[in-house]
């Protein structure tokens, strides 16, 4: 050991001085720099003018979605924003990535459509903690202090999908084919159906002989149930409520494979194409159109308002298990073959 070299405890010792000092010098310098950075809010966008909202989706799988983003993005240009719509494939955790992602290039205001309503919850922390308002659209953000909620009276279609199935099955038996029950719409559809369904059970018109939620909406999922319940029950089946026209879809996929497709009535939701061809045909007996058109340019406007510090007012308020938040519904319309010109 040369001469010179200090006992080891004595130079680790002036050596770990040395880094604290230069440590504390940096965090200082980092967190002054982190503070103008943050009071001087960088928008990621080519005119950091315009106000700038981030439009979160769960998933562009089914069809409404695209017609929800399109016009959502078509109303925020024309009132002068910027947006910039991203879609989780229904995974929780990308869609707070994508909030974090959001936040970092300034939004000025988001706009969630929830994977899941409870998990989502995070995402409302984000953004007040970056002092931006939130909006949750169609789906509600549960047990969150979400500052607007936008939808259609998904009890509502609910009730009408029930009401149109017994007009053409008064009795029987009755399979229901839930929405994912991580979507609070599914658990208000299925209250509206039980709500309507329920008096004819007491009075032993109709017997539920399946009731299930369907993960993720997966009309592969609905097709492989339906199919379970065909042989369980030998194709005794006499009315099918499927929570949307993509689980209605799978449901009748597994009738026509049973040559049974026409004869039992099945319900359906969102007008889709697919669906508006199935009723025409008579496979599919009725949908519920909840025009996207209307939802989006509502909940763009709500959404600029915000994000230019404006407060909205609304008639009622939901409650999402913690607040109750201030929040508009929309009215949805059945359609049937006769509707459908
Ligand atoms: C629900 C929505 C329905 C349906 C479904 C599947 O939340 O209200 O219109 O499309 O999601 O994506």
């Amino acid at each position: 050991m040369n001469q010179f070299a200090k006992p080891r405890v004595f130079k680790l010792l002036v050596f770990s001085l040395f880094l604290c000092l230069v440590l504390v010098g940096c965090s200082d310098s980092a967190s002054s720099s982190k503070k103008s950075l943050e009071n001087e809010k960088i928008k990621l966008v080519d005119n950091e003018e315009k106000l700038y909202v981030g439009f979160i989706l769960d998933t562009l799988r089914d069809e409404r979605w695209y017609g929800d983003k399109e016009a959502f993005e078509n109303e925020i240009i024309n009132l002068g924003g910027n947006v910039k719509t991203l879609a989780a494939n229904g995974h929780t955790e990308v869609q707070i990535k994508q909030a974090e992602l959001l936040i970092a290039e300034g939004v000025d205001v988001l706009v969630v459509v929830p994977s899941d309503g409870e998990a989502a919850a995070p995402i409302v922390e984000l953004a007040h903690e970056a002092g931006i308002k939130i909006i949750s659209y169609d789906r509600l953000i549960r047990n969150a202090a979400v500052d607007y909620y936008i939808s259609f009276d998904n009890t509502k279609v609910g009730e009408l999908q029930a009401k149109e199935i017994l007009k053409h099955a008064p009795k029987g038996n009755y399979v229901y084919v839930g929405g994912a029950e991580s979507d609070n719409n599914a658990v208000l559809l299925r209250n509206g159906t039980m709500n309507i369904l329920q008096p004819h059970v007491d009075s032993e018109d109709i017997n539920i002989i399946f009731d299930q939620y369907t993960d993720n909406w997966d009309p592969a999922i609905a097709e492989q149930n339906m199919k379970e319940v065909l042989s369980a029950n030998s194709g005794q089946v006499d009315a099918i409520i499927a929570a949307n026209d993509g689980t209605a879809g799978g449901a009748i996929r597994a009738l026509e494979e049973a040559q049974l497709a026409g004869e039992i009535p099945v319900s359906g939701q969102d007008a889709e194409k697919e669906a508006l061809d199935r009723v025409k045909a008579g496979t599919q007996t009725m949908t519920v159109e909840k025009p996207m058109v209307v939802i989006a340019t509502h909940a763009a406007e709500m959404a600029m308002k915000l994000a230019n510090g404006e407060d909205i007012q609304t008639d009622i308020t939901v409650e999402n298990g913690q607040e109750d938040i201030p929040t508009i519904l929309l009215e949805p319309r059945i359609l049937t073959k006769d509707d459908i010109k």
